[in-house]
């Protein structure tokens, strides 16, 4: 039988500012995967610390002008990857222009993205609720990218306990919020094991943002 999803594949509002595009990195999966190995070859993904002495289940990495980082001083962007005291790899062009494209088809024409954090998850990892919130200023949006295996994406409001709604995210899958929407609340549930053709027992996302 055909997937119905085959027949919903527009863009889907969530939220003011915000915006579920099912499948819209499809057509250059291969080429991001690419990407994230040669970003990853030279940057390799680690699992950061958080303020409080927590090791983060979700392994990281990013590319750009700067990178989200987190150790016991706090959350911040660093033009330097701590790990091998050099500046992060260049963001590959494939990055760049998926992340633009998915903007404009979101409502917000001119982003123009500085950093690409790159979340590993494997089975049972996960991302408590947060806002991003590191960045200089809230114009631009956040356009994030699912790679792999499936995972329920949370989104909330812009109070921690307010209704979350929750998005079950596949591999292609894009993500954009902005406007109203920048500071809302956000996070991924434990990641159910699997095999995704591509990726294996592994979920990789992309976030990109304006950071500076
Ligand atoms: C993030 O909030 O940085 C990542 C979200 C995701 O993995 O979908
Ligand atoms: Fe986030």
């Amino acid at each position: 039988m055909a997937s119905l999803a085959q027949f919903d594949e527009g863009p889907r509002p969530i939220a003011e500012g915000a915006v579920w595009l099912p499948g819209f990195a499809l057509p250059d999966d291969r080429a991001l995967l690419a990407a994230v190995e040669l970003v990853t070859a030279t940057a390799p993904f680690r699992h950061l610390e958080t303020p409080g002495g927590l090791r983060m289940s979700v392994a990281m990495s990013n590319c750009g002008a700067v990178g989200w980082v987190s150790d016991r001083r706090g959350y911040r962007y660093d033009s330097r990857d701590p790990l091998r005291g050099a500046p992060w790899p260049a963001m590959p062009p494939p990055f760049r222009a998926l992340a633009r494209a998915a903007a404009a088809a979101a409502g917000y024409p001119d982003f123009d993205p500085d950093a690409c954090l790159i979340n590993r998850y494997r089975p049972a990892a996960r991302l408590s609720l947060h806002q991003d919130r590191d960045e200089q200023d809230f114009s631009a949006p956040i356009v994030s990218v699912s790679l792999g295996l499936p995972a329920v994406f949370q989104f909330g409001g812009l109070k921690r306990a307010d209704p979350v709604q929750r998005l079950p995210l596949v591999h292609g899958d894009v993500v954009v919020w902005g406007g109203a929407s920048r500071l809302r609340f956000h996070g991924v549930l434990a990641l159910k094991d699997g095999q995704h053709p591509l990726l294996g027992a592994q979920r990789i996302n992309l976030t990109f943002r304006r950071a500076r």
